[in-house]
C-alpha cells in the first residue's frame, strides 16, 4: 500500500478562535486513509518585501515554501474579508509564488474551502483565490465550492464542528480530493 499523500492544510486567518482553522481541524479527523493532513499556521510569515526576496527569503518564508514543496497537495481554508481574500493569506501566497512560474506553487494541486459569517460563506473570496492561484500556475481541484456559511452557528464554544451536514460535506470533499490526487501521482 502507498504511504498517505501529504496535505498541507493552510488556514487563512491568524485568529486564535478562527473558524477556518477549526474547519481544518475537523477535516484532520475526517481524512481518508490515503491522506495525512498537517495544519500550517501563517503566523510567522512577514509582510512581503521584494528587498528581502532573495535566497528563498526570510527563514519563515523558506520554511513555508519547503513545506509546500514537500506536500502532495494543499488544502486552503479562506475567510472572506470585504468580499475578498484576506491579506494574510494573499501575502503568504505572494511570497510562495516566487520565483514566478517556477515556485513551489507551480503545478501544485490546491483544494479550497472557506468558513465565513455570511450565507454565501466565502464563495466570493474563493472565486478570487482561484484566479490568484491560476496566476501562480497552481492546479485548483475542480470541485463545487465548499462553503461554510453562517459559520458561527456550526461550531460550539470549544470550536468543535457540531453541524452534521457540514461534517458530511467536508468528508465527501476530502475523499474526492484524495481520489483526484491519487489519479495524478
Ligand atoms: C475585515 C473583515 C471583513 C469581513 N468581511 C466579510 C465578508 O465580506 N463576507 C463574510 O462572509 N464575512 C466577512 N467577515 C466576517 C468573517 O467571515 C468572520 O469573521 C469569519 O469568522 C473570519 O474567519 P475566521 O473565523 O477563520 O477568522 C469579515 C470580517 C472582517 C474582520
Amino acid at each position: 500500500m502507498r504511504p498517505p499523500l501529504k496535505i498541507l492544510a493552510i488556514p487563512g486567518s491568524l485568529r486564535a478562535r478562527s473558524l477556518n482553522r477549526a474547519a481544518l481541524v475537523a477535516m484532520h479527523a475526517l481524512a481518508p486513509d490515503n491522506l495525512s493532513l498537517e495544519i500550517y499556521p501563517l503566523d510567522d510569515v512577514p509582510l512581503y518585501n521584494g528587498d528581502l526576496d532573495h535566497d528563498g527569503g526570510p527563514a519563515p518564508v523558506r520554511a513555508f515554501k519547503e513545506a509546500i514543496a514537500a506536500a502532495d497537495g494543499l488544502l486552503i481554508a479562506t475567510p472572506e474579508y470585504n468580499y475578498g481574500v484576506p491579506g494574510v493569506l494573499k501575502n503568504a501566497l505572494d511570497w510562495a509564488s516566487r520565483p514566478a512560474y517556477r515556485s513551489p506553487l507551480a503545478h501544485k494541486p490546491v483544494a479550497l474551502l472557506g468558513a465565513a459569517a455570511s450565507v454565501v460563506g466565502s464563495a466570493r473570496a474563493q472565486g478570487q483565490l482561484k484566479q490568484v492561484l491560476l496566476g501562480m500556475l497552481s492546479e485548483v481541484f475542480p470541485y463545487p465550492e465548499v462553503v461554510i456559511g453562517g459559520a458561527h452557528q456550526r461550531f460550539d464554544g470549544d470550536l468543535r464542528l457540531t453541524d452534521e451536514a457540514t461534517r458530511e460535506h467536508l468528508g465527501t470533499m476530502l475523499r474526492a480530493y484524495g481520489e483526484w490526487l491519487a489519479r495524478r501521482v
